[in-house]
């Protein structure tokens, strides 16, 4: 972001908010102002809104250059949530490492149909438990815990580096001595039919169309967190059929996040497992995006 022969340097938050978007629409970055924003935010210890609040202020030089280091590495593609260590999710904050996939928008979908599924078994006096399988950086099983206090959880991931990501979220939120972590192989850690609920959000990315991904998700997102077997497309969504259909107690919920464009496979899937009552939620997109079931 180096000015141009002639352009006097930026010294204002406001002067550089308009230098760094120009450098980031420039390397083709689609939210270039939001990114510059929440970068600069991030480098100064304030909300985004105190930008615009304080927009005379002038910037100290370790805080240009720690803001020069940032917009390099955007203009390299590296996600925000990786420059900034952390990401929003159901009103909560995660941390997030390259180790783990960056929390979406979409699967907070997941969370909000397992806290009305785990609200009606509480208001007819159940405990829950329930297993929150590929857990990533703990977002989902940390946003239920947190939404219901009585509820305890296993999540698993197969990803060591994940769980440690995960774990620290879930002590950052309080919620650590209900949420036990397993490094495990889908529903493997669970060897009996204990579970009200299982959700999930697995890798569903077909790898034949890993060159059309973002770079952002391409080249810095965990492939073991992205995509399906070339060979088998619906081997994992199989697998947590049939350890749900082997774990869950009469009454009990799958919920999990598909891919777009994948709904009649999985239904067909799913009651292969024998699971039954196939149900499906649309995202904001209006893609089918969470699948129902139980073992009825
Ligand atoms: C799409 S990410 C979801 C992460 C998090 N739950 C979320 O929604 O942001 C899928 C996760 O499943 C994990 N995973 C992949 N294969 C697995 C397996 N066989 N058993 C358990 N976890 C697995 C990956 O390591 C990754 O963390």
């Amino acid at each position: 972001m180096a000015p141009k022969e002639g352009e006097a340097p930026p010294r204002t938050i406001l002067e550089f908010l308009g230098r760094a978007s120009a450098f980031l629409a420039n390397r083709g970055i689609p939210s270039a102002r939001l990114d510059a924003e929440v970068l600069l935010a991030h480098v100064l210890g304030v909300r985004r809104l105190d930008l615009y609040l304080e927009h005379e202020r002038r910037l100290a030089p370790r805080e240009v250059d720690a803001y020069r280091d940032l917009l390099r590495r955007r203009g390299e593609r590296e996600p925000v949530a990786h420059l900034t260590g952390e990401r929003e999710f159901f009103g909560l904050r995660f941390r997030v490492s390259p180790a783990v996939l960056v929390p979406r928008p979409e699967t907070e979908g997941l969370v909000e149909e397992a806290l009305d599924f785990l609200r009606g078994r509480e208001a007819e006096g159940r405990g829950t438990l329930a297993a929150d399988v590929g857990t990533g950086s703990g977002c989902v099983a940390v946003a239920l815990a947190r939404g219901i206090p009585s509820l305890r959880l296993l999540a698993t991931d197969r990803s060591s580096a994940a769980l440690a990501v995960a774990r620290e979220n879930a002590r950052a939120h309080g919620v650590e001595r209900r949420v036990r972590f397993a490094r495990a192989d889908f529903l493997e850690a669970v060897l009996d039919r204990s579970l009200d609920l299982v959700v999930s959000n697995p890798p569903y990315v077909d790898p034949a169309g890993k060159d059309a991904l973002p770079p952002e998700v391409r080249d810095h997102e965990p492939p073991e967190a992205l995509f399906v077997p070339a060979a088998d497309p619906l081997a994992f969504v199989r697998a947590l059929a049939t350890g749900a259909a082997r774990v869950l107690r009469p009454g009990g919920l799958l919920l999990l996040e598909i891919a777009a464009g994948s709904r009649e496979a999985v239904e067909a899937e799913l009651l292969r497992s024998g699971l039954r009552e196939v149900s499906f939620r649309r995202d904001l997109a209006g893609f089918d995006r969470i699948a129902r079931s139980g073992p009825g």
